[in-house]
């Protein structure tokens, strides 16, 4: 089948969070099934600097603001890449910023682009609510395509007021669910739910969670007048980017089967965090996109708690939201000794964190997926987990003392049920041969797209009615 996967986000060209290595590996797992799939993104600042660009479409005159754009190809890892290219609207390196306008341009400029490709996809497959109003255009406008529309996180629908609903022709094209229903919120996102073939998301338990009230974000009744055509699949790793024998980017390598070198890595990170140097001391790290989505605030209440009681050290990195910022910056000047806050985000330092710490925290409000605990889990760091979301799928509760389960799970959004959950952990790394038997373990799992690609062939073979 000939895909098109269309989003904000794909690794390695553009990087904000999970979407992004999502659409960097996804792709490269259905190309192996012999799936001719490519991808398209915006032309951010910087990219024709760093890869080399084909144009295939060339000023191509479009009705919005009297713009035009062009579009580029180039490939990665054998997957051809379009890239839309227009410096009025995608002149910055940054991939959000302005995002309404910015990404109703992109859809709008795909639509009208798309049809005089040369090379013309099956199935359009829409990442996220930046690229819904292209499922809308393209059904409105009765396009052959067929839509798969992929909810990566319900949190960001790209919610409008009447201002911009009336400055922008929304208007005349918005769509309603039958007369009776309450009427769909103004958010790119409910028009694609509406009308895309087949909605899916990316794990089964957020698929049952986002048609509740608790987790729908507003659109919980139209995810129920929708179930027959949601799915949930989970998302999967790209064995090759992320493995601790071979990473380039670790100082040390090493395997499931030989584990020794981790030490070294553990002794760099709490060097880089300037934290005292000492394998005995369980290290708990957390790399995330700084968000109210990944539990920092029960992070925050607990820390006076959980750090003397447990003697454990804490590393975060990540970025994000100022108050958080500030937050885990606190965190390193109370605790010196224990805590350290990293205000970035970088590859190699994301990934000694993996590599280094003992314990991987991700006490999320909610996790459509998470990602970050399949790559703790492959680097040898055992996840502490938020009962919610993809973090039901991937880990289930230890049992039979670590040997059946693949970490320790907490179910209350609370700082007591998450210092439960850590003290847990940290007794437990005491005991080094369970400990060490269990990582060993995690880390063979196998996390790869290979079943998960192959649920998303069955998804697109429903679609094309085959
Ligand atoms: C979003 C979600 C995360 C998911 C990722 C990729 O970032 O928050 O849970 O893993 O998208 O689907």
């Amino acid at each position: 089948m000939k895909i098109l996967f269309v989003s904000s986000e794909a690794s390695p060209l553009a990087k904000v969070g999970g979407l992004a290595d999502v659409v960097g590996s996804l792709p490269r797992a259905l190309r192996a099934l012999g799936h001719d799939v490519r991808i398209v993104l915006p032309q951010y600042d910087g990219l024709e600097s760093r890869y080399s660009l084909k144009t295939v479409i060339q000023d191509f005159p479009l009705s919005l603001d009297h713009e035009s754009a062009n579009l580029n190809l180039t490939e990665i890892n054998g997957v051809p890449i379009y890239l839309l290219e227009n410096r009025h609207y995608f002149g910055t390196r940054e991939v959000y910023n302005h995002d309404l306008e910015r990404f109703y341009f992109f859809s709008r400029a795909l639509f009208e682009m798309l049809p005089s490709l040369d090379w013309q996809p099956e199935i359009v497959h829409c990442h996220d609510w930046i690229t819904a109003l292209l499922v809308m255009w393209q059904k409105q406008a009765g396009q052959a395509y067929k839509h798969v529309f992929s909810i990566h996180n319900l949190a960001y629908q790209g919610f409008f007021d009447d201002s911009f609903r009336y400055s922008r022709e929304l208007k005349k094209q918005w769509e309603n669910l039958p007369p009776g229903t309450p009427p769909l919120p103004y958010t790119y996102m409910a028009q694609a739910v509406l009308r895309a073939d087949l909605v899916t998301t990316v794990s089964q338990t957020y698929a049952r969670e986002i048609a509740t009230p608790e987790y729908g974000v507003g659109l919980d009744s139209l995810l129920r007048y929708r179930q027959d055509s949601l799915r949930g699949i989970v998302n999967g790793l790209h064995p090759e980017d992320w493995d601790p024998r071979t990473d380039p980017l670790l100082p040390f390598n090493y395997s499931a089967e030989d584990t020794s070198n981790r030490r070294f890595n553990k002794a760099a990170l709490q060097r880089v965090a300037g934290l005292p140097v000492d394998a005995e001391i369980p290290l708990i790290g957390m790399v995330t996109r700084l968000d109210e989505q990944k539990g920092l605030d029960i992070v925050g209440q607990g820390l006076d708690r959980l750090l003397p009681e447990s003697g454990a050290q804490l590393v975060i990195m990540g970025k994000g939201r100022d108050n958080y910022e500030k937050m885990i910056k606190e965190f390193a000047a109370r605790y010196p000794q224990q805590a350290a806050g990293i205000v970035a985000f970088e590859e190699p330092l994301a990934r000694l964190v993996y590599a280094g710490c003992d314990i991987f925290l991700m006490p999320s409000r909610f996790e459509p997926c998470g990602l970050g605990q399949l790559i703790a889990m492959r680097y040898g760091a055992v996840p502490v987990v938020r009962h919610t979301g993809g973090l039901v799928d991937t880990v289930p509760p230890f049992k039979a003392e670590m040997t059946r389960g693949n970490g320790f799970v907490f179910h209350e959004y609370t700082s007591e049920a998450l210092r439960g959950a850590v003290t847990e952990a940290v007794k437990a790394f005491n005991n080094k041969t369970i400990w060490q038997t269990a990582v060993q373990r995690l880390m063979k799992l196998d996390f790869s797209w290979d079943v998960s690609a192959r649920e998303y062939e069955k998804a697109y073979q429903r679609v094309m009615g085959t």
